[in-house]
């Protein structure tokens, strides 16, 4: 009775897998897996359960995935010059739970980036920091709005002590100010944590900022944006073992019981890729984000912080009011087969949560399915020829992808076919 459903979501799947062959994906927080990471999920792992640390597990028959998770922690720790490496959190909102159970108590004040200057949800009132205290108070930013102003920010920290402030965004397009921050931090005794969810990949590619030795205590983060997957997070640190110690509770028992090990497995293909081409996929990724927002700069479209180079990471912001606003200007696209999403900027009120005036552009995936500053030049001329133009550009925007199929910086054979698409 129950097969036509299985089968419907089959069709489902296939038609996803055959879409997004043909589009340009320009979310910010995606990427896709190279076929060799990707051919992992399904394994054995898949069934079992692993609760606990490697060696000292709650169940039997964890050899192997305790190889492979060991591994992993210690490769994970050079990568990212570091004493402690958590990854058990299955995302990076589930880091920061992890993070901000053992922190934060009720009452405690903490200082995040608001929702329209690029705060995540999980730093929010609704969201993960909401649970503990309701005690948040934004960063104060610069007139241009995509930086935290550190003068106004030290008055505010003297004034409302917080027991933690939380730096990094998802609408991020330039360093955040840890080395400014980090003298007032530990003159009173604030915990200062560094998400990365978005900027790993460029980190690990030593392209961006460097977190821990800028003065960061933590680092949390999703691994699966500007690093190449699976989707899953971490927590990084080389803090003292005592204090780390609780954060390890926090993440195990306090967020998770099992964290799914067939996508950890795949983790350690994607960390491996990382370590190998990392540092010239974040040079490749940073420099195509530049050429993007300069050539829609060029096309007429008001590129955000053109007066800073427009971005130093893998994302650009473009305000598109004058297009009918975010949402439309995002649905018009995806009937294109441009997949972007619409984003509130930083000087928007909340409220405009629905209907923003911005969109936001993230180039790592194209990136990785190997384009060059060239072919940003012609995804800025097929958004200006479908917004500003009103035209269709849908078959042009498949024919331009069906020329970057295979997923680069990766150990993937070339011209071997799909079959998962
Ligand atoms: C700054 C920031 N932190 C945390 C997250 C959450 O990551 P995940 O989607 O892996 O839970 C995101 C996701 O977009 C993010 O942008």
């Amino acid at each position: 009775m129950y097969e036509k459903k299985v089968q419907e979501v089959e069709s489902l799947i296939s038609h996803q897998n055959e879409w997004r062959r043909k589009c340009i994906n320009l979310i910010a927080s995606e990427n896709v897996m190279s076929r060799r990471a990707r051919s992992q999920a399904g394994s054995d792992f898949a069934h079992r359960y692993a609760e606990g640390h490697p060696g000292e597990r709650y169940y039997r028959g964890t050899n192997f995935v305790d190889t492979i998770e060991s591994n992993l922690k210690g490769d994970l720790k050079m990568l990212f010059e570091c004493n402690h490496c958590e990854v058990r959190p299955i995302s990076g909102t589930n880091a920061n739970e992890a993070v901000f159970s053992r922190l934060i108590n009720y009452n405690d004040v903490v200082m995040v980036n608001s929702t329209p200057g690029g705060g995540h949800i999980s730093h929010h009132r609704q969201g993960s920091v909401g649970k503990f205290t309701k005690n948040i108070i934004d960063f104060p930013l610069t007139k241009d709005g995509y930086h935290i102003d550190v003068e106004k920010t030290k008055d505010l920290i003297h004034r409302v002590k917080p027991k933690l402030i939380v730096l990094g965004k998802s609408l991020f397009l330039f360093p955040e100010p840890i080395a400014d921050l980090v003298e007032i931090c530990r003159e009173n005794n604030i915990i200062m944590l560094y998400d990365a969810a978005h900027v790993l990949g460029l980190i690990a590619g030593k392209k961006f900022q460097d977190p821990l030795r800028e003065g960061a205590h933590l680092i949390t983060a999703s691994t699966h944006k500007t690093f190449f997957g699976s989707q899953r997070g971490l927590i990084l640190s080389n803090l003292e073992d005592s204090f780390w110690r609780k954060i390890d509770r926090g993440a195990f028992p306090g967020s998770s019981s099992n964290h799914h090990l067939d996508t950890l497995a795949q983790l350690a293909i994607c960390t491996y890729e990382m370590m190998e081409f990392g540092s010239q996929y974040a040079e490749a990724v940073i420099a195509n984000a530049k050429a993007l927002a300069e050539a829609l700069d060029q096309l007429g479209f008001d590129v955000a912080a053109k007066e800073f180079g427009y971005t130093e990471s893998h994302q650009i912001a473009v305000n598109v009011k004058k297009f009918n606003g975010g949402e439309k200007t995002s649905i018009t696209l995806e009937l294109n087969d441009i997949i972007l999403n619409m984003n509130m900027l930083p000087h928007e009120a909340l409220s405009t949560f629905n209907n923003p005036e911005g969109i936001r552009i993230g180039v790592q995936e194209m990136t990785r399915f190997g384009m060059g500053k060239e072919e940003m030049r012609r995804i800025a001329e097929l958004i200006k020829e479908c917004i500003v133009d009103k035209k269709k550009v849908k078959e042009e925007v498949n024919r331009f992808r069906s020329s970057f199929q295979e997923v680069k910086y990766s150990f993937d054979k070339p011209n071997i076919k799909s079959k998962t698409g």
